[in-house]
């Protein structure tokens, strides 16, 4: 009798067991009369020896890559200098095809072009098919840890996990990147954030933090901008704008640690990010003055093509040089009040400036943004007025400042940020099952 094994199973090879496989052919090799595959299941690769009259069969003869396949045979170590996964290979001595898959000009090799700049739009296009590919599944694996890693930490740090709605009446993050849609003859959007709803509940639970999707039209196509992205956001009661950056720091070495202590996540950071350091705490911190200042000293300049003066945007080519010649997490504090949305709590001690936070990775720039949170019933109604906002869709985080208001703040990390930080990879689109920004809705 054969055992059933999934493909990445560790098991005893001395004696050489018999085993029953099934996969997709991901590799084949003809040697003179040997025919060697490379399986595939997701829990990993083995390499399949077919020799004799099992290789001159018709189906052995005309397999195509991605057919899946039942193969029964002995399991054994390959010979030292030879390479296999996991250093073994199975001698077939009975397959069975399963679902023949198209050679010839419908071949899997036909159908998805292969990595490169210039055919980027095409393998989106089959990218129901592409994800099969060894790095882009890597990528997905780590994507589904670390997302696993960030709920343990959250449950570590005693965080209550809430799922606020992803259909709403109230904008967070600017009118401009609002997905509007009808709700039953009412005007209504697709969540830009779901920071207000997370301060509704940190009264009944305290600090707390969900993982939902969040949307933004955003109108231009940057490696770094999805109109669907999954966003990771926490919220702390009575905490300082300080006691915020240190959670940030502990949140990310936390889930760090957490993914790289788990072998296979890390086996695949190791071959997708070779260069990964652990980053140093604490995070370098610097203001957003000071990082003008650091701006023009190396004369990168604005978006106008001018030295940058207080209150400009830092676009996302600036601070992409600056994340990339410091080369380490920094966290960009205290930017102006005209620039930011209108819930920052101002900064006591200078209130042009907001209590508020990026934290930018080499390579990505901004991953997280985060503020202390006005608490302030009368100055929560100014800022309405001076952003524009009418007050009344806002009347129940209006009342959070009426019914017992505390100093509290919160954040949101983008996860296909962080990935495209740990993984390295060239643009968010990579970290994503299918990607959805400006101009692709499909597949
Ligand atoms: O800086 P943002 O807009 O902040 C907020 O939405 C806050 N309300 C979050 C909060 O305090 N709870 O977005 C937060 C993060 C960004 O740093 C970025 O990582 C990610 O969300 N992000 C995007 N990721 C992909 N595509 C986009 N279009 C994104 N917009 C923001
Ligand atoms: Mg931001």
């Amino acid at each position: 009798a054969a055992k059933k094994i999934p493909l990445g199973e560790k098991i005893d090879l001395e004696p050489a067991p018999r085993v029953q496989v099934v996969g997709r052919v991901t590799r084949q090799a003809k040697q003179s009369k040997l025919l060697f595959i490379t399986l595939r299941d997701g829990t990993g690769y083995m390499q399949c020896l077919l020799a004799g009259d099992l290789a001159n069969t018709y189906h052995a003869q005309t397999l195509t890559l991605e057919t899946s396949i039942m193969i029964k045979g002995q399991l054994r170590a390959v010979e030292k200098g030879k390479t296999a996964p996991m250093n073994r290979e199975l001698q077939a001595d009975y397959f069975e095809i399963i679902g023949k898959a198209p050679g010839g000009d419908d071949a899997i090799t036909n159908r998805v072009p292969p990595a490169g700049a210039e055919n980027a739009q095409a393998r989106l296009d089959m990218r129901h098919l592409a994800m099969r590919d060894e790095e882009i599944s890597n990528v997905l694996y780590v994507r589904q840890a670390v997302e696993h890693a960030f709920s343990t930490k959250y449950w570590d740090l005693d965080f209550v996990k809430v799922s606020p709605p992803a259909l709403v009446q109230t904008q967070v993050e600017g009118g401009s990147t609002l997905f509007e849609f009808d709700y039953y003859n009412e005007k209504a959007y697709l969540t830009q954030s779901s920071q207000l709803y997370l301060e509704t509940a940190i009264p009944s639970f305290g600090n707390v933090y969900c993982i939902e999707k969040s949307f933004r039209a955003e109108k231009s196509l940057t490696r770094r901008h999805l109109s669907e992205y999954t966003h990771i956001e926490g919220e702390l009661d009575f905490i300082t704008f300080d006691d915020l950056l240190t959670h940030l720091e502990d949140l990310m070495c936390g889930v760090l640690e957490i993914v790289l202590a788990h072998p296979r996540t890390a086996a695949m950071i190791k071959k997708l990010n070779p260069d990964f350091t652990m980053p140093v705490r604490p995070f370098k911190r610097m203001k957003y003055t000071d990082a003008i200042d650091w701006l023009n000293a190396h004369d990168i300049k604005n978006e106008n093509d001018q030295p940058h003066a207080f209150g400009d945007d830092i676009a996302e080519a600036a601070e992409r040089r600056m994340t990339d010649i410091l080369n380490v997490p920094i966290f960009l504090t205290h930017f102006p009040t005209e620039i930011k949305a209108f819930y920052m709590q101002k900064d006591p001690t200078d209130p042009r400036v907001t209590e508020s936070v990026d934290c930018l990775m080499p390579g990505v720039g901004e991953i997280i943004g985060g503020s202390m949170r006005m608490d302030d019933y009368a100055e929560l109604m100014e800022a309405y007025q001076k952003n524009g906002i009418p007050s009344e869709p806002y009347y129940w985080y209006t009342d959070l400042r009426r019914y017992g208001t505390s100093p509290h703040g919160g954040y949101g990390l983008g996860l296909e940020r962080f990935l495209a930080w740990l993984c390295k990879q060239h643009t968010v689109r990579d970290t994503c099952l299918f990607p959805r920004y400006m101009g692709r809705c499909k597949p």
